[in-house]
């Protein structure tokens, strides 16, 4: 587990080949067994495969380029209404997502949508999701035409023990 977490790395470029609906399920299992604030679960997931869909959710803004070349794009949705915690519990849920992206030889990385109020209008209008919805981020997945090595980050500059 601690290898496949430093394993984990943005990937943007994909090969054609598809993403199967085993493996779809696989990922949404993986996201949905993140922890969320009192198990409330606030989170949507809308699995985009449409390729014209994609190619309008990449132009949402100009990092959203990969969602066009990825065979499936994961949008994570999260319902406010039913937790003031949905960034922090869908944001753990992307988390997940990735780290299974990556156990399955994967390639995916992390789109920002939210807190930009346009690019989630634009996301909204596109696929046409429930006002009541707000949307974290995209996650386009594709088998990886591009490697980046393992690594940590860790930089004992930012480690405080007790009181600092
Ligand atoms: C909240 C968040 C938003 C991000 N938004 C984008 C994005 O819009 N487009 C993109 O290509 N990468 C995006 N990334 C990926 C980061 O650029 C990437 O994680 C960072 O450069 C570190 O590289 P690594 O993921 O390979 O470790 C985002 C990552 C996070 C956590």
């Amino acid at each position: 587990m601690l290898d496949l977490i430093k394993a984990r790395r943005s990937i943007r470029k994909y090969t054609s080949e598809p993403v199967t609906d085993e493996q779809i399920k696989t990922l949404l299992e993986a996201a949905m067994a993140a922890p969320s604030a009192d198990n409330r679960k606030p989170w949507e997931f809308v699995v985009v495969r449409d390729a014209g869909l994609r190619k309008e959710l990449s132009k949402v803004h100009p990092w959203a380029g990969t969602a066009a070349g990825a065979p499936v794009v994961f949008v994570v949705c999260g319902r406010p209404k039913d937790s003031d915690h949905w960034v922090e519990d869908c944001s753990a849920a992307t988390q997940n997502l990735l780290l299974g992206v990556t156990a399955l030889g994967l390639g995916a990385v992390w789109v920002a949508i939210y807190p930009r109020a346009e690019r989630e209008d634009k996301v909204q209008r596109i696929l046409n999701l429930p006002m009541r919805w707000r949307t974290l981020c995209l996650v386009p997945v594709g088998h990886p035409a591009e490697t980046k090595p393992s690594r940590t980050q860790y930089d004992p500059a930012r480690v405080h023990y007790d009181a600092s």
